[in-house]
């Protein structure tokens, strides 16, 4: 078996998503931030964003996510082996976000961890997933993309605010049993660009203390202009390996699900691959980047209006912190909701 295949056939078996309700536009920024709609509409293609209420944590938006893939599988909590999240704002560096999911969705015989690859962690989560799935290690996996991004930004610095927003998705991975699976992955990290994106202290590296609070550097700090030129560069790489891998060509993709980081990478990165527009998927004008819950958003949204049938070729490429990137291409499943 070529690397990146899997063994037994495993594939989507449920979807769910979950936004908080509040939505703020461009316009309504804070003026502080110096910014325009303007400039972030022209620059990014993001008109607004939801942010969750104080108090409201990255697991209280997974866990509506969580029961709504189940519901959508048909499958009881209590049949998830395996609980994993993938986030870039968990509740806390240390529980798991996934051990308080699990146990709010009632997955009572299920392991859970998070898993951090920055805006890359749902494809590397889908991986995970997969592979335990496909080996028969496990039979059913939760996957779920939470963040609550709007708490980790510095709300004075303009490079960074303006970009992202609050949500989550949420998958169950599942053995096939009709058409469509999953097909493969590329995953792949270059930790020589670590520090291009990242939240430097309150970790090990540098403990937060009283100097790193007041120098705001337990917020994300992004070096916009180089994630930008890795970014476009790393996506039709990282797609053609994993096309390659599955013996598939690029005229057969049916839909693109790229992470949405901003619209200018997402069409740069399309023309440069040779996907066609009305093959690529996009939220982020209504959503911004919610990092590791903006693929199942957009896949959950493409399902819901009747964008996706069964059989059809599906790319999705997630890229961020890390920096990392990762691919993953199925054939549809017509999986419920
Ligand atoms: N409003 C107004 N002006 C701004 C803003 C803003 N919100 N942000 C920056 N500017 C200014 C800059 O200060 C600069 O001014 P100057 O020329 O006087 O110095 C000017 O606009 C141009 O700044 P650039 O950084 O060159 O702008 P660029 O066109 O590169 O766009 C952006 C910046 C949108 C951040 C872009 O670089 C980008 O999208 N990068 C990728 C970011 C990304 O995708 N990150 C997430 C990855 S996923 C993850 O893991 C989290």
């Amino acid at each position: 078996m070529a690397p990146g295949m899997l063994g037994r056939p495993v594939t989507i078996s449920g979807l769910g998503t979950y936004l908080p309700a509040s939505e703020i536009a461009n316009a309504e920024l804070p003026a502080s931030l110096d910014t325009s709609d303007e400039w972030i509409t022209q620059r990014t293609g993001i008109r607004s964003r939801r942010v969750a209420p104080v108090g409201v944590s990255a697991s209280d938006l997974g866990v509506p996510a969580a029961r709504a893939a189940l519901s959508g599988a048909g499958l009881e909590p209590e049949k998830i082996d395996l609980v994993i999240c993938a986030t870039i704002s968990p509740d806390n560096l240390m529980p798991a976000t996934a051990a308080r999911i699990a146990h709010e969705v009632g997955a009572l015989n299920a392991g859970s961890c998070d898993l951090s690859a920055g805006c890359t962690g749902f494809v590397y989560a889908l991986a995970m997933a997969s592979g335990l799935v496909a080996s028969g290690l496990r039979e059913h996996v939760l996957v779920v993309g939470a963040e609550v991004i709007s708490r980790i930004l510095d709300w004075s610095d303009r490079g960074t605010a303006v970009l992202f927003g609050d949500g989550s998705g949420a998958v169950v991975v599942s053995p096939a049993d009709g058409a469509g699976r999953i097909l493969g992955f590329d995953l792949g990290s270059d930790g020589s660009g670590a520090d291009l994106l990242s939240i430097p202290a309150g970790g090990s590296r540098m403990p937060a203390t009283h100097e790193t609070v007041t120098a705001r550097q337990h917020y994300l700090h992004m070096n916009g202009r180089e994630v930008y030129r890795f970014a476009t560069r790393v996506i039709s790489e990282s797609a053609h390996r994993v096309l390659d891998r599955c013996g598939r060509a690029v005229d057969e993709i049916d839909l693109f699900v790229p992470h949405q980081a901003n619209l200018r990478i997402i069409e740069a990165a399309s023309a440069r691959l040779g996907v066609a527009p009305d093959r690529v998927c996009t939220n982020l004008q209504r959503y911004g980047n919610t990092s590791c819950a903006s693929i199942p958003l957009c896949l959950t949204e493409a399902e819901e209006s009747g964008r996706l049938k069964t059989g059809d070729l599906v790319l999705l490429m997630g890229f961020g912190a890390g920096l990392t990137w990762g691919a993953c291409l199925m054939e549809w499943s017509g999986s419920r909701r």
